[in-house]
């Protein structure tokens, strides 16, 4: 093996993702400013949501994030790694068989989903010796994890259940948050009627959206995911989060097209006389959904071009035949995401929602990261 150097990263790339984590952190300040006195967690499973949790978590600790929320013990490993000391690391996913000792030997607070979990956790309390932090979650709609009404009355009549467990957080979670539902206000109704009948700890109830149904859904601390990534936490209204990422792909031919012809697998799409189809180096190999196939738009010199065809795995094709040749020019980069595509745009172009769009951003991408700017000196 020769190791002879190679070009600039940036010059290989197929696609460039930029993430400006100056914008998570302004993100996660007006949620933190919003709030207060309550606490405003950072929920960063999925990989901060696609987005890094090596850059992510150690800009909003800097910023004074003292609570991160994933959903398995590894990705808590991980922020445990990259966090500081004093930070909180909640595990959503409760308590696997046999995986406490792991908890308490890194620090992670389990969150404890149901009362087989708070059985074992109450029993390697027992076996170290001493109380255990964890937080309770309490189902109160979502039907998914949490206690749900039997458990809650089981463990309500039998609190000796929680001896060596020292409850931080009673935790639940919103089904509808981002909708004007009627279910917002019942969970909230269950949820103060469940704490009210258990021994006393902090509270937590909020996502990003929920923030947003103001004070009464603040309790003690909110979680907050997608509103730290730009995704609109309200979206009947207008976007109050900052974009914090920008996806610009390369390129890598243009094809004149002069009679009728198809594009792509399938030859879904058939160009009628003449055009020009120009090939991006992005596909669904690297989260560039298969949904946008004739649906999603890029932006070349912010001149928009239709997705035309099926997205492949590496690569999509658009119709830039409105656009001049010196426009189109192989090698320069085109905008999927960004200023003219926001991920919720994009998101709605091929049929899902912000969330998938961040979480499936491709391992291919090269990365560039911009850092915050350093605290204003008082
Ligand atoms: C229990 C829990 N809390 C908070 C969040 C963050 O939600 P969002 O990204 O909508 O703010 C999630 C995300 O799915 C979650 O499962």
């Amino acid at each position: 093996m020769t190791s002879a150097p190679l070009s600039d990263p940036l010059a290989r790339a197929g696609a460039v993702l930029t993430i400006d984590l100056g914008a998570v952190v302004a993100n996660w300040t007006q949620l933190r400013d919003r709030v207060a006195p309550a606490e405003c967690a950072a929920v960063v499973k999925a990989n901060a949501y696609g987005l890094g949790v090596q850059r992510v978590v150690p800009a909003l600790a800097a910023a004074g994030c003292r609570t991160f929320v994933v959903a398995q013990f590894d990705e808590a490993l991980a922020v445990r790694a990259v966090a500081p000391t004093e930070a909180r690391v909640l595990s959503l996913g409760g308590l696997p068989a046999g995986t406490a000792p792991d908890f308490t030997a890194h620090r992670i607070l389990p969150v404890l989903n149901h009362l087989g979990d708070i059985a074992a956790w109450q029993a390697h309390a027992k076996a170290q010796g001493t109380a255990l932090p964890a937080v309770v979650h309490i189902d109160t709609g979502m039907n998914r994890l949490g206690l749900g009404p039997d458990e809650l009355d089981t463990l309500v009549g039998d609190l000796s259940r929680l001896e060596g467990v020292d409850v931080q957080v009673w935790m639940t979670h919103l089904a509808c948050a981002d909708e004007d539902s009627v279910m917002n206000s019942q969970q909230l109704g269950r949820f103060r009627s469940a704490i009210g009948r258990l021994p006393t700890a902090k509270a937590s109830f909020a996502n990003s959206s929920g923030i947003f149904h103001g004070t009464a859904f603040h309790f003690d601390l909110v979680r907050p995911g997608c509103a730290l990534y730009g995704v609109n936490p309200t979206p009947a209204a207008s976007n109050p989060m900052r974009d914090t990422i920008r996806l610009d792909a390369r390129l890598l031919q243009v094809r004149n097209v002069d009679s009728p012809m198809t594009v792509g697998y399938g030859a879904t799409h058939r160009v009628a006389a003449r055009g020009k189809i120009a090939t991006i180096a992005v596909g669904y190999a690297d989260g560039y959904l298969r949904s946008l196939s004739g649906r999603g738009h890029v932006f070349v010199n912010g001149v928009a071009a239709p997705v035309v065809g099926r997205v492949s795995m590496d690569l999509v094709t658009v119709d830039v035949s409105h656009l001049p040749d010196e426009a189109v020019t192989p090698g320069g980069l085109v905008e999927l995401i960004g200023p003219n595509r926001p991920v919720d745009t994009v998101a709605s172009e091929g049929g899902t929602i912000g969330y998938e769009i961040l979480t499936s951003l491709g391992a291919r991408y090269h990365r560039v990261y911009r850092d915050p700017p350093p605290p204003e000196v008082a």
